[in-house]
């Protein structure tokens, strides 16, 4: 793959994308799912860990102005608009949890839905540089996406994202449901979109592969930052290894979160 060809490297949005987020609420309704969260998505591959129903898929739905939130989201200092069109014109991209394609129209369809906002000639050109970077698709580019492999059905949602050329690119766990070698290998993907200049907010469960390439991560529970730092030490951390890798890898013998929580104090959010 070859995602350094690909335009945002080159073009006027050459600058690497800072995401900074203060008092962030968000939720359903009445109902409070996050609240008043502080992090930063600094240039690089940012990862969000934490147990079902922590509100990782809200945070990223809240970022995407898909539902509503109060509080302070900039994108390189300036707000970051609330709807969703205009979020996506600012050059965010979001691939969603459970990937969501069109599963009874192509590959070659759904990229070119993804390019919708995207003039029809330099829609092309991404058509044909997504294409290049993932070899597979190209192959595949008039199967139907709904027959596809999971791990291939990944690929495609990733660059139908790629195709609006996002300066930050946020995945709900990408590695759902897919096999070990594939679970790397979209990681590895992940991994080459922010070293070629897309900064990347990625929500996984795959703690340790996610940990192992990413740059920097922060662990969300119910609602809240619970711990955050540099991978290699948020990995080390006694909130990681105790509630998320287990002391001695059994998982039958792994302490729930909350006892995690209680047991080791929450470490500072950096
Ligand atoms: N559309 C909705 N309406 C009401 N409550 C919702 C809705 N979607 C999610 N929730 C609730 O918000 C909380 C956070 O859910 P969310 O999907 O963000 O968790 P998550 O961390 O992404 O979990 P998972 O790892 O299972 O994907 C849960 O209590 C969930 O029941
Ligand atoms: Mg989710």
């Amino acid at each position: 793959m070859h995602w350094s060809d690909l335009p945002y490297e080159h073009g006027a949005a050459g600058k690497r994308a800072h995401l900074k987020v203060q008092g962030l609420n968000a939720g359903y309704g009445p109902f409070l799912v996050l609240r008043d969260l502080a992090f930063e998505v600094k240039p690089g591959l940012t990862v969000i860990l934490g147990p079902n129903g922590a509100g990782k898929t809200t945070l990223l739905r809240a970022l995407n102005g898909l539902i509503p939130r109060s509080g302070e989201v900039l994108l390189d200092g300036e707000d970051l608009p609330e709807k969703t069109h205009e979020i996506v014109r600012g050059g965010v991209a979001l691939v969603p949890e459970g990937r969501q394609l069109f599963p009874q129209m192509t590959v070659l369809e759904n990229l070119e839905l993804g390019g919708w906002l995207v003039a029809k000639a330099e829609r092309r050109h991404r058509i044909d540089q997504v294409m290049n970077d993932f070899p597979k698709l190209r192959e595949r580019a008039r199967q139907l996406a709904g027959t596809m492999s999971g791990g291939e059905q990944q690929m495609v949602a990733v660059a139908r994202a790629m195709m609006v050329a996002p300066r930050l690119l946020m995945l709900d766990e990408p590695s759902l449901g897919l096999a070990p070698r594939m679970v790397g290998e979209l990681l590895a993907i992940a991994r080459r979109i922010a070293d070629a200049g897309t900064t990347v907010l990625m929500v996984e469960q795959n703690v340790k592969k996610a940990l192992a390439v990413a740059d920097r991560g922060y662990v969300l529970e119910r609602g809240a930052l619970v711990a955050g730092g540099p991978a290699k030490l948020l990995a080390r951390s006694s909130v990681i290894r105790e509630a998320y890798l287990g002391a001695g890898e059994s998982s039958a013998s792994k302490p729930t979160t909350a006892q995690a929580a209680r047991a080791a104090p929450p470490e500072p959010i950096s």
